[in-house]
């Protein structure tokens, strides 16, 4: 027996020595096209190089390409299981010539390899052509030498190829092969086509033109060759299988499947275990090119495909998670071909066993809900619209799968029902958010989420990708086009911005299209939480609803956003290790270049709080750890120790965010969080605080910048270091103590000033106390003006003039920058008689101010006018006089 990893070896081999390059599968997701959701042809990857748009060294290519048809044009999803040839996943085998052989070399090179090569017999071969095609139908005859009612003509589309509505297509020519009499079936185009005796196994396609929306707009630059042959179904073939299910690959994976769950595959669970072989596959391959369940574009898709595979696992018994457990099988089996299966595999086990712990948990409940209401229901009746909704709604049964669940009791499901109760829902939805008085604009994003579906967010991984754009905004209305100059919001069936949510800013790059397109993005925001609008200015060209645009984030500042986004989760966890676990989020701003990070705590943060967590936060950074993230259901996340936000409302499943280690080996944060970050947290590069302050009370809020950032922010604060070190004449190595000196020299400066004032103003020019006594009234008065006196040292000199007196008065003014301090004093033995409280008084309101106060011994004050200080001694002098 011809294994199937050798007839895709042998093929490849022969198309290679026919001057063909070998060129490995593209990934499932197509790169160059935003209107495909999956690779669904051989084709897809050189749709740029059919057109022209590409050039290739060689104008020839062969390869084994990995195909999904589950959903868009080509969906094969519900009748896999039951027939004997369709699947969700499958390999095309081709060759392609762009713009070299055409007709004649492509008949010649599938009638080599099918009847030389691999000595099929010429017998069994037909082959179909369109209808107006005579040349291929003389070529038939000439090269395979065919008789004419072996070579069908088929005026329909069946013989016209299209990738898609839009890209290259042409007539084709189909080899069909005939299983034999013993199975019914009539040839292409008899009224019996339809059985299973005469299966299509090769289609070449004369491409030579190229179509948009469904129309034939031009022709390609050169006609060219596209061919695909269904890998499992020639591997049936040349198995001498009828039924792609029974060849070798296919009955390892079953015979995996029959061994775990312990059900032979017969009769009613022979459908279960294809259903379960084809969507391993299919969901295998898939999330080994990164796609990852979700609930919308493709995320969607592989969701539907698992469940549906996982609902079949719980009909055959299985009473733990199956689909993880088949993964080594399939590795096995096809892990050579195809290297990025076992690369991937730990992801795949992970994530098939999570989706399917979770689905299980509402299967059951769902399940229990379709008994009930199907109960009374008998063959050829139909379930309930609402019922099915109600289903999709509460327990995540998506439409075909309670469609797949009636199927083997002949009950069918109300889809305008279900369409109904979808569409009120949505309704509903829409008179809450008005009634919440949200945007007044909110309307037209509601039309718009209804008419195109949420927009599938690439970003996590791809920084650029094309798209096709599904709505313009202008000035709070939809329009179909815009051009230069304008402002518009652009929303595109998917996209790589970051739409701004959870606290960190949306991204800025460009929007290029044909004819010179260019706009600008400043930002990119998330109306509805579901769409990703990016705000831009037409710089140039002009673009309407349904073009094709080139989607490029601005990297740098996306990186820088990452880094600072990361930080934060880690800030966060290293004030909870600091200060207690009472410290829980607030509010958080995450932009290019800085964060902001509020959170719970009642007092400002001591400068070794802060270095605490700004070490702690480095250090994880420098271990440089990879930051991993997983899809898990919200309670599982919790259970695992994500922090969770209270009073978030989370969809199906979150994002965790995992970073760090801690010292015990644990992870160091888990968070659950939609936004990006690094892969690493070395990406980090470097945090610093730049502060800390209050936001309100019990709420603190720190400011932080990382990389390049923080390098900025230490850069600048070192000029100024120098700076600092140039104006004193030192290195900044010496700064510190040369500005200690400093200090010491000034405290020591103002110290003798402050002596040297003394001095002067009790000797050196100023009058003498002991000189100036005179008789006022009878009793002993100095008086003096000191300019320059620390009003500080008044006291001191009047304690001493009153030891000197023995008995008296005295009064000094101090004149200080215009202004005048006064204090008097009277010697116990007068207190009787004269109160330096008055005596005060009198001299500030002759300083032109008022009050004054103290004791009757002692007593101060001071006035604004000190050149009126004479005037205030001859007032207290009147006083004394009386
Ligand atoms: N692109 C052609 C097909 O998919 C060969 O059938």
């Amino acid at each position: 027996m011809t294994t199937t990893n050798e007839i895709r070896r042998s093929f490849l081999e022969y198309f290679g020595s026919q001057g063909h390059d070998v060129v490995q599968s593209a990934p499932l997701v197509p790169y160059n096209d935003p209107t495909l959701m999956f690779t669904n042809a051989g084709m897809v990857p050189f749709k740029n190089v059919f057109t022209g748009l590409e050039t290739r060294a060689t104008p020839r290519a062969t390869s084994s390409q990995k195909c999904v048809r589950a959903g868009g044009k080509h969906n094969d999803l519900d009748n896999v299981g039951y027939t004997a040839r369709h699947h969700t996943f499958f390999e095309m085998l081709g060759n392609f010539s762009f713009g070299d052989y055409f007709k004649e070399q492509a008949i010649t090179h599938a009638w080599t390899l099918l009847t030389k090569e691999w000595g099929l017999p010429k017998d069994k071969l037909l082959a179909t052509v369109y209808h107006t095609d005579d040349e291929a139908f003389a070529l038939w005859q000439k090269i395979a030498g065919l008789p004419e009612h072996r070579i069908i003509r088929i005026p329909t589309k069946d013989n016209f190829w299209a990738m898609g509505d839009d890209g290259p297509c042409g007539p084709c020519s189909e080899i069909f092969f005939d299983h034999g009499d013993h199975i019914w079936g009539g040839p292409p185009g008899s009224p019996d086509e339809d059985g299973d005796r005469f299966i299509e196994i090769w289609n070449l396609v004369f491409m030579q033109f190229e179509q948009t929306a469904g129309e034939i707009t031009g022709e390609l630059p050169k006609p060219s060759i596209d061919t695909g042959m269904g890998l499992e179904r020639i591997a049936a073939v040349m198995q001498g299988q009828h039924d792609n299910y029974e060849t070798d690959t296919f009955k390892a994976l079953i015979s995996a499947s029959v061994s775990l769950t312990g059900v032979k595959a017969e009769g009613e669970t022979q459908a279960s275990h294809r259903v379960i072989a084809d969507h391993l596959r299919s969901t295998s391959f898939l999330l080994a090119d990164g796609v990852l369940p979700s609930n919308e574009g493709r995320g969607y898709v592989l969701r539907r495909i698992m469940r549906r595979a996982m609902r079949h696992a719980h009909l055959l018994g299985a009473k733990d998670p199956l689909m993880h457990r088949l993964v080594p099988a399939l590795v096995t089996e096809m892990g050579a071909a195809y290297p990025e299966l076992g690369r991937a595999q730990p992801l795949i086990e992970e994530t098939l066993l999570r989706e399917e712990v979770q689905f299980r948990r509402t299967l059951a409940n769902g399940l229990k809900l379709l008994d009930e209401a199907t109960g009374d229901l008998g063959e050829g009746s139909s379930l309930p619209g609402e019922t099915a909704f109600k289903l999709y709604d509460t327990f995540g049964f998506p439409y075909d799968l309670t469609e797949d669940a009636l199927r083997s009791r002949g009950i069918s499901v109300d889809k305008a029902g279900f369409d109904a109760a979808m569409a009120q829902q949505k309704a509903a939805a829409r008179a809450a958010w008005k009634g919440s008085g949200q945007a007044a604009d909110a309307e037209v994003w509601f039309d718009i989420a209804e008419r195109v579906g949420a927009t599938e967010f690439t970003g996590y991984t791809a920084v650029t990708g094309e798209a096709q754009v599904v709505a313009l905004i202008r000035d709070g209305k939809e329009v179909d086009s815009a051009g230069a100059g304008d402002s518009v919001s652009v929303i595109t069936n998917q996209t790589p911005f970051y739409g701004e949510s959870g606290g960190q800013t949306g991204d800025a790059g460009t929007i290029t299209g044909a004819n010179g397109l260019s706009l600008q993005v400043s930002d990119t925001a998330k109306p509805l939480g579901r769409l990703h609008a990016h705000n831009a200015v037409v710089a140039a060209g002009s673009l309407k609803v349904g073009d094709m645009v080139r989607l490029d984030i601005d990297v740098a500042r996306r990186d820088a956003t990452r880094a600072n986004h990361s930080a934060t989760h880690l800030l966060h966890e290293a004030l909870r290790r600091r200060l207690g676990d009472h410290v829980t989020q607030k509010g958080s701003m995450v932009s290019a270049d800085r964060l902001r990070f509020d959170f719970a705590h009642p007092a400002a943060l001591s400068a070794e709080d802060l270095a605490v967590v700004e070490a702690e936060v480095n250090a994880e950074v420098r271990a440089n750890d990879p930051v991993v993230t997983r899809l898990m259901s919200p309670e599982d996340a919790i259970e695992a120790g994500a922090m969770a936000l209270f009073g978030e409302k989370y969809g199906d499943e979150v994002r965790v965010l995992s970073m760090g280690r801690s010292a015990d080996g644990r992870t160091y944060s888990t968070e659950l969080c939609g936004g990006t970050h690094v892969r690493a947290l070395g990406d980090i590069g470097l945090l610093r605080i730049v502060s800390e302050s209050a936001v309100s009370s019990g709420v603190r809020r720190i400011e932080a910048l990382t990389g390049e950032g923080a390098r900025n922010w230490l850069v600048a604060r070192e000029e100024q270091l120098k700076q600092v070190a140039g104006l004193l004449k030192t290195t900044p190595d010496d700064v510190e103590t040369r500005v200690a000196a400093l200090v010491d020299e000034r405290r020591k400066l103002e110290r003798e000033l402050a002596e040297a004032k003394k001095a002067l103003a009790l000797g050196g020019g100023g009058a003498k106390v002991d000189s100036a006594d005179e008789d006022v009234g009878g009793v002993k008065f100095s008086g003096q003006v000191l300019d320059g006196l620390d009003p500080k040292e008044l006291r001191g000199l009047l304690d001493a003039a009153k030891q000197r007196m023995g008995s008296g008065v005295a009064v000094v003014v101090a004149v200080n920058d215009g202004k005048a301090s006064i204090a008097a004093a009277v010697t116990d033995d007068l207190t009787g008689t004269v109160s330096a409280v008055d005596l005060v008084r009198a001299g500030v309101e002759a300083l032109g101010g008022k009050g004054g106060g103290g004791r009757p011994d002692m007593a101060q004050g001071g006035g604004p006018d000190g050149s009126k200080a004479a005037d205030a001694i001859a007032a207290v002098k009147q006083v004394i006089a009386g």
